[in-house]
């Protein structure tokens, strides 16, 4: 959560920090500040709201000079307001912080802080870390990188911070632990780029450090740049990687919002996450890092699928691909449930942790708690060099480009197919799909990108459907076996997004309770495709129907039942009972878009949430 960006160098400043805000605000926005350093002028801009707000704080008053740094927060230490904003500035009015984190033990270096005289103006962990580096900078008389290394060996919890002293505004020090930080460079050390990720600076340089955890960094004018780990002082040698973002991906490319782009880019983001790896021609899947564990993968005793959100509904589709495809058994967990529940967990166990950001702390620490125990964790993340793709032992990415709406739909998809072509191999490498059956699924699977091609057709009739039910209290969203988890996924993004009460459920778990919530004003989405418990689901359909609830139907195309039962249906081409999720998601992804819009609610940044989740 919360979105660092600063520039050090020879342009100018704000620009380039202002717009890269705009870029990051998918990780918080709820209020944003900007400090301008312009020889003596020091101009500090904190506001609640969006990064539009601070735009208009900062009017014209942004002639600065070449140093700026700014921050767009999520709040976690005290409420959204001008205080809480970042950038914080220390007592004697010449250090400044920027940070995204958690400092958990903030409490205790606060009282302790107190008592040494420091005062407090917000309610931020934030706050009191840059006293604390002030403290010890004062009291040692060291240099400010050095301060900063003391102050975070004492501090416990997730930073990635940006400090700077205002009286020497030619060096930036940045440091992490668990939070990212992306530091890019330009021009033959006159030219520093930090950002949480490499989206604000992606037009003006392709050499980026990616820091690790633990290390520290000095950024100075007309010097390169000296990396070394916090706890130990070790100098580490710094590993420039080659950008391959563009800025195309990046902006909305004609879309309304960035949702509406994602959920349209879904047919070519399944077919790059699968380029190189499915060869239906040749029966073949493959996928190096499945490979080279093949034997791990083969005689895993189970696996265990840790997730949260979206990410968690696509690990329930792939609990029903490897015992279906592989006949292999599978726990879906909650992350932030698993790490605290003193887990079982053998050696033999595989863990496979799902995640777009490869952020999120609660997945993260499910993965350390795993490795700890002695599983092999498998890693599925969209975010290329992310915390969790480091974390762990190997994975596969799912190339889907970069996320930007913070409802996921792209991300699912994705991570559907990575699944699906490892269940694949295994089943077929157990014997338990014979290698007609494999050459089948192969071929089914290169169709899927123009079959969702085809499913995004329907947007008209869903936004028709939509303008109907836009204003509905609830809605409920039923499915059966491999469309149980996209029924709860189409609830999810319903709620995030358009605010409405959604639940989804198993359909024949209805009666067992939500079904005393069925009447006129019900909208009831199933999801009824010709495979999987047609007949079971088309009784249930029948019940909604006796109790009057109003029934919006996914149905494979021609389906001549459900369209006499239901009152409005959307047709989706038909495929294998396997692949069905990465339809009948479609149609739920574009009705929750079009309802959240006619509401005139804000589809890419819904309140309360933000994209990659970095706290528990
Ligand atoms: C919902 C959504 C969230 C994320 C969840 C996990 O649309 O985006 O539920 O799926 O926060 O995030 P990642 O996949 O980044 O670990």
């Amino acid at each position: 959560m919360c979105g660092i960006v600063g520039y050090l160098g020879y342009r100018k400043a704000y620009p380039i920090v202002i717009n890269g805000l705009q870029r990051l605000e998918y990780r918080g926005y709820d209020s944003a500040g900007i400090i301008l350093i312009n020889e003596n002028n020091v101009n500090l801009y904190k506001t609640k709201g969006k990064v539009s707000d601070l735009k208009e704080l900062v009017a014209k008053n942004n002639s600065n000079g070449g140093l700026a740094l700014g921050h767009t927060r999520w709040a976690t230490h005290g409420i959204p307001n001008n205080e809480n904003s970042h950038p914080h500035v220390s007592n004697s009015g010449n250090l400044v912080i920027v940070h995204n984190g958690i400092i958990e033990n903030y409490d205790t270096l606060k009282k302790e802080l107190t008592t040494r005289g420091y005062t407090f103006t917000s309610d931020t962990d934030t706050e009191v870390l840059i006293n604390l580096i002030e403290e010890i900078k004062t009291t040692n008389n060291c240099k400010l990188g050095e301060a900063v290394q003391l102050a975070l060996t004492s501090v416990i919890g997730a930073y990635a911070i940006a400090v700077f002293d205002i009286s020497k505004p030619n060096e930036i020090i940045v440091a992490r632990l668990g939070s990212p930080i992306a530091i890019g460079i330009g021009e033959n050390n006159k030219d520093f780029f930090i950002a949480s990720d490499a989206s604000p600076f992606i037009e003006y340089t392709k050499d980026a450090i990616y820091l690790d955890d633990e290390e520290l960094a000095i950024i100075k004018l007309g010097k390169d740049i000296r990396i070394r780990k916090i706890q130990d002082n070790a100098i580490v040698e710094p590993n420039i990687q080659e950008l391959k973002l563009n800025l195309e991906q990046i902006e909305k490319g004609g879309y309304e919002h960035f949702m509406l782009k994602e959920i349209h880019e879904q047919p070519k983001a399944i077919l790059d996450t699968y380029r190189g790896r499915l060869l239906a021609d040749k029966g073949i899947i493959k996928m190096g890092s499945v490979d080279n564990n093949i034997t791990k993968f083969l005689n895993a005793n189970r696996i265990i699928i840790v997730a949260c959100g979206t990410s968690w509904h696509a690990g329930l589709v792939a609990e029903y691909l490897f015992e279906d495809l592989a006949r292999m058994p599978v726990e879906v967990e909650y992350a932030s449930e698993f790490r605290y529940r003193n887990p079982i967990i053998n050696k033999g166990d595989i863990v496979i942790a799902i995640s777009q950001s490869g952020e999120t702390a609660d997945t993260l620490a499910a993965i350390k708690l795993a490795k700890s125990k002695g599983a092999f964790v498998f890693g599925v993340c969209n975010v290329v060099g992310s915390s969790i793709a480091r974390e762990t032992n190997t994975g596969a990415y799912t190339h889907a480009g970069p996320e930007i709406g913070v409802a996921s739909t792209k991300a699912f998809t994705t991570q559907i197919t990575v699944l699906t072509l490892i269940a694949l191999k295994l089943g077929n490498l157990k014997g338990e799909l014979s290698n007609s059956q494999f050459h089948t699924y192969l071929q089914e699977m290169s169709l899927i990108p123009s079959k969702v091609e085809e499913t995004l057709k329907i947007n008209a009739i869903v936004e028709e459907i939509a303008s109907i039910y836009k204003d509905a209290p609830n809605c409920l969203y039923l499915g059966r076996g491999y469309n149980f988890p996209v029924a709860l996924e189409g609830a999810l993004k319903l709620k995030e997004i358009s605010y409405i009460h959604a639940e989804g459920y198993p359909a024949a778990e209805m009666k067992h309770g939500p079904i005393a919530l069925i009447d006129e004003s019900m909208p009831v989405v199933v999801i009824a495709t010709k495979k999987g418990h047609y007949d079971k689901v088309v009784s249930n359909i029948q019940e909604i129907k006796s109790r009057k609830g109003k029934i919006i139907a996914v149905v494979t195309k021609g389906d001549t039942i459900v369209k006499e039962l239901a009152d409005h249906i959307i047709e989706i081409p038909e495929t294998l009972e396997a692949f069905t999720p990465l339809l009948t998601t479609i149609p739920l992804q574009l009705l929750s878009y079009h309802i959240a819009v006619m509401r005139g609610c804000n589809v890419d940044q819904p309140r309360n949430l933000a994209k990659s989740v970095t706290v528990e």
